[in-house]
């Protein structure tokens, strides 16, 4: 399979835009912007996401069993590539909460999800991290950023 093709079907695949927070072991905040975000169970609630293995806030994610997932409402693609870029500064100027499991809530997000690691797994240059939701919250009213094909995108609410 050509590397390109592969990629390109894998942007064909609209996904909304999350960032993952956390505690770093010298309690600084850690955020990483994610689009592998998905759901995985109701009962238990479980959810999961993936994180490259050379990203320098791995080892972060793996020093804690806390971790937020922040899902980002339209016009915050400012958020998106501040969390996307490599190590930095990228809370300079960040309003957020601390949530009841301790992890940084950024504040405006569309929906919040407090959760506790249950599982990490290798999947080939990505480690996944399957996580229980301890606490959930969300906007009803607001709509998502969307990634697609490698641009931020918003939807169109039919009916
Ligand atoms: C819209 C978007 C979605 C992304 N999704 C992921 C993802 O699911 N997994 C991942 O490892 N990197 C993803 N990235 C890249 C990471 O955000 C970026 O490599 C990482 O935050 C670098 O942080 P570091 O300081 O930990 O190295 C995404 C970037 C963008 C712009």
């Amino acid at each position: 399979m050509e590397p390109r093709e592969f990629r390109n079907c894998l942007g064909a695949f609209p996904t909304g835009v999350t960032v993952i927070t956390a505690i770093g072991p010298r309690g600084e905040p850690v955020g990483n912007t994610v689009s592998s975000f998905n759901s995985v169970s109701l009962d238990p609630p479980l959810i999961l996401w993936s994180l490259g293995r050379h990203a320098f806030s791995l080892k972060a994610y793996l020093s804690t069993d806390l971790f937020a997932v922040n899902v980002l409402r339209e016009g915050q693609e400012e958020l998106s590539n501040r969390f996307a870029k490599a190590l930095g500064d990228k809370w300079a100027g960040v309003d957020y909460v601390t949530g009841q499991n301790g992890c940084p809530m950024l504040c405006g997000a569309l929906a919040v999800l407090e959760c506790r690691t249950a599982h990490t797994y290798v999947g080939g240059d990505h480690v996944i991290f399957v996580g229980e939701v301890i606490h959930a919250e969300h906007d009803p009213e607001g709509r998502p950023l969307v990634f697609h094909r490698g641009k931020y995108a918003g939807i169109t609410l039919q009916g």
